[in-house]
């Protein structure tokens, strides 16, 4: 491994491509390996356990590749799997969290809806973040909703209804802000943007990942020099409708740049 190497990023599946959207912007002389795992999605319905040992497994393919760092794009394995592969990896493990902090000074007496997976927001991460940030926060769980993205379903009569569902009981309510605390549903910002009156912040955690990761690679002297432009490989453990929904959606990310 050398500052040549690749980045590694998984996720459960297409979510992570927006935070890899950001990093390669961010980052234009790295090469990632992106691993979509698609053949056991959902990861957010699962319990701590079963995340974990998918996580190391998916990790454990990235390190075959000699990645010099692990991107964990995925709000639910860093909250079920980051202190752990922390404490077993000597490579640096850079996760996300909901954007609650900065969702919190958005307050103006209302509340912060937090749309995550059931995984995150009942995991201990969760709480501690919680804890300090969300005293106006109130959790959304939206089981069901990244599978609409890993269908390439960004616009549709059941999508819509799914959010309706959802958020049509805060419309009444003073929204000061909302967070998507789950990688796929950056996808869906628009169509949930739609629910808040115009101006609510929608806010998520990926460029603030993705300076972390810049850092973090610079204190390590891990920063690629370039001059070259890096290259980006997808992989996923799904069929191949999974890994070409996860290339048209990289794709079709990098064009709204
Ligand atoms: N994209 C993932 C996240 O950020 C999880 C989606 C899932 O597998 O449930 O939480």
């Amino acid at each position: 491994m050398n500052t040549y190497s690749p980045i590694g990023m998984l996720d459960s599946g297409a979510g992570g491509l927006s935070v890899l959207r950001e990093a390669v912007s961010l980052l234009p002389h790295e090469s990632f390996l992106f691993y979509g795992d698609q053949g056991n999605a959902p990861y957010g319905t699962k319990s701590k356990q079963e995340v974990l040992a998918l996580v190391r497994r998916a990790v454990g393919r990235l390190m075959d590749a000699d990645v010099k760092a692990i991107v964990l794009a995925c709000n639910t394995a860093t909250a079920e799997a980051a202190l752990e592969l922390r404490q077993e990896l000597s490579l640096p493990v850079i996760g996300m969290e909901p954007a609650l902090k900065p969702a919190s000074m958005c307050y103006h007496g209302g509340t912060i809806l937090v749309l995550a997976t059931p995984g995150t927001l009942s995991s201990a991460k969760y709480a501690a973040l919680s804890s300090h940030w969300g005293e106006h926060a109130v959790s959304v769980p939206c089981p069901g909703l990244m599978e609409f993205v890993e269908r390439g379903e960004l616009d549709s009569p059941a999508l819509s209804a799914y959010l309706e569902r959802l958020l049509a009981p805060y419309r009444s309510e003073q929204v000061d802000a909302a967070v998507l605390g789950c990688t796929h549903y950056v996808f869906l910002k628009r169509q949930i943007s739609r629910f808040f009156p115009q101006g609510t912040p929608v806010l998520d955690g990926n460029a603030g990942t993705v300076r972390q990761l810049k850092r973090v690679l610079g204190e390590r002297g891990l920063l690629n020099p370039g001059p070259e432009k890096g290259k980006v490989l997808i992989e996923s453990s799904g069929n191949a409708e999974n890994l070409r929904v996860l290339e048209k959606l990289f794709r079709q990310n990098l064009a709204m740049q």
